[in-house]
């Protein structure tokens, strides 16, 4: 990688202006000149026809350009106005109570390739493209001044590389809807927790009250604890991650609530799901929250079928009245084939089902109209007859 200071120019066909004019952040690698030569890494002056964009070249990977400015290539104080502007937009959030969210959605804050999210006194950053990476200290004491953070870090597998102020303590507590969590630093999944499904959260607290619930996808038992919270008579945690069910059961007790009517259970959901239809297990609440099923375009199709059969396998389990809350973080899946999945799925379980609640992204995940690729999460409450 050189020194991202060189500034290449790169010249596409005249036809290619609408993709700069879009604002779109990306330009793939099969929309260049095959003869061009671009140091991996360094800054690139993009023109078509009369439109100008800047952006990061990346050697590497089907996104070769991500695009930052269309008038000039940013500079310190470009950087330090992005984080700024991004932390400004979470003002809402913080003011709350919340004080754990996203700081930095990536391209939703003009940020290409950089997400970074706020657990209490400290922050992780996650880097999507090599190019950025020169960035991250700059982006980094930026964030600490803005949020008066004591510390900054990046995850490298296990181990923590401090990019500004302190390293962290291997766990931290995070309040969310007036909840506590634990969040492990480097042994958690992703930067730590599934920061996206607060508002979801609050939702199931809210309708919890004497329900007996089953949590798929449980992770460290966020829903879970929402839903005993809000007074639920039973609640059951499964996920393969014995780890992170460990922290379901610490977040139970950190919240005083009573740990008998909680139960984890370590197993493969797909096949678990059966096992509890044919035991007669039923739930007034199920919630299907799994991991993503399509890093690309061509495992959609299977993506949508296994939602379509989680979702029928679920709804079985879901007593008459009750509730199926679903969810999928599959950006490859669009919303509109993932409420078709789910429709399949409930009509293949014999189960009819009006649309209660149907939700996507909180304001620190936000979604611009040029980029509508960041739209990946979908949340819908159905009530079942
Ligand atoms: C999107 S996260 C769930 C986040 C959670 N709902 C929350 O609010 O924090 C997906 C979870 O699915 C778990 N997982 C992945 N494959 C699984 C499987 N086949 N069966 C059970 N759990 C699985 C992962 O360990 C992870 O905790």
């Amino acid at each position: 990688m050189t020194d991202p200071g060189t500034l290449a120019t790169l010249r596409l066909p005249d036809d290619a202006a609408g993709i700069l004019t879009s604002r779109h952040p990306w330009i793939y690698r099969d929309h260049l000149p095959e003869s061009h030569r671009i140091p991996d890494g360094s800054w690139v002056r993009v023109e078509a026809g009369r439109a100008v964009a800047f952006g990061l070249y990346d050697a590497e990977g089907a996104i070769a350009i991500r695009l930052f400015d269309w008038d000039a290539r940013p500079d310190e104080a470009w950087w330090k106005a992005a984080v700024t502007t991004a932390v400004r937009r979470r003002d809402g959030v913080a003011a709350e109570g919340h004080t754990a969210y996203r700081l930095l959605f990536g391209e939703g804050d003009g940020l290409p390739g950089i997400v970074a999210d706020r657990y209490g006194r400290f922050a992780v950053i996650e880097p999507y493209a090599r190019s950025v990476e020169p960035f991250l200290p700059l982006v980094a004491r930026s964030l600490l001044r803005e949020v008066r953070l004591k510390g900054v870090v990046r995850r490298h597998g296990s181990e923590l590389e401090v990019l500004a102020g302190e390293p962290p303590p291997p766990e931290e507590t995070i309040r969310e809807n007036g909840l506590r969590f634990l969040v492990n630093f480097t042994a958690g999944q992703k930067t730590g927790l599934f920061l996206d499904h607060r508002e979801h959260r609050a939702l199931v607290r809210d309708v919890s009250d004497g329900l007996r619930v089953l949590n798929l996808f449980a992770y460290t038992g966020g829903f879970s604890v929402h839903a005993l919270a809000g007074g639920a008579r039973e609640v059951w945690s499964v996920d393969t991650s014995a780890g992170a069910l460990a922290d379901a059961v610490r977040n139970v007790a950190l919240n005083d609530l009573p740990a008998e009517r909680h139960r984890v259970l370590d197993e493969d959901v797909f096949a678990f799901l059966p096992q509890l239809e044919e035991a007669g297990e039923r739930f007034d609440l199920v919630i299907l929250d799994p991991p993503s099923l399509a890093r690309r375009k061509a495992q959609r199709a299977r993506a949508e079928a296994a939602y379509r059969r989680l979702n029928a396998a679920a709804a079985r389990l879901v007593t008459p009245g009750g509730m199926l809350a679903t969810a999928s973080c599959t950006a490859q899946v669009p919303a509109k084939a993932f409420d078709a999945a789910v429709k399949a799925g409930l009509r293949e379980a014999g189960r009819s089902a009006s649309l209660r609640v149907k939700r996507g992204h909180a304001p620190d995940h936000p979604v611009r109209k040029s980029f509508p690729e960041g739209q990946y999460l979908k949340f819908r409450v159905f009530d079942l007859a």
